[in-house]
């Protein structure tokens, strides 16, 4: 467990590794929600992303702790589709740190949209993101 939140660096990261990627999404549990086992289809993932912040640890070794990777056009809408933090780093304000970096990229004329795991909607609640009773969604189906 990570004592502070101080030492925490948020970065745009265009060309994040597909194994980091996925050693965070499957340290925090939404890995099970994803093709991690697809690693061309995870890295097409991240090679068609418009916008993938990353959180480091402010060390040497630079260790990835969080990501929050998002489709964008930087005009008007951004979804952001995963967004994750290893267990030793949950807790200490590293999750909204990175909507914090994903908005700020983003700017005040882009609107953040997401669909939340049912575990973390308590996460999203405590952050203030405004909750929508009118979004649609067709779900994929492979
Ligand atoms: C959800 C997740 C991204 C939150 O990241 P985090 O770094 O632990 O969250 P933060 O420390 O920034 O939390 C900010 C606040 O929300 C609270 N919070 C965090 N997770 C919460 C949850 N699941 N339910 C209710 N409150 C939560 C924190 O206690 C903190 O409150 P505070 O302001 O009183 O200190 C992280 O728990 C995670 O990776 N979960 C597994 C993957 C996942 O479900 N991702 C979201 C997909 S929609």
């Amino acid at each position: 467990m990570l004592s502070s939140p101080s030492s925490v660096l948020y970065a745009a990261e265009p060309g994040l590794d597909v194994d980091e990627f996925c050693r965070v999404l499957l340290e925090s549990g939404l890995g099970a929600t994803r093709p991690t086992g697809d690693r061309p289809r995870m890295r097409q993932m991240l090679d068609q992303a418009d916008l993938v912040v990353a959180a480091r640890l402010d060390r040497p070794d630079r260790a990835l702790i969080g990501v929050a990777r998002s489709i964008t056009d930087f005009s008007w809408c951004c979804y952001l589709s995963e967004l994750a933090v290893s267990p030793s780093a949950q807790g200490l304000g590293v999750g909204k740190g990175l909507i914090d970096e994903t908005r700020r990229l983003i700017g005040p004329r882009v609107s953040l949209v997401l669909a939340s795991m049912p575990d973390s909607v308590g996460f999203y609640e405590r952050i203030g993101m405004p909750r929508q009773p009118d979004a649609f969604w067709f779900k994929r189906s492979e």
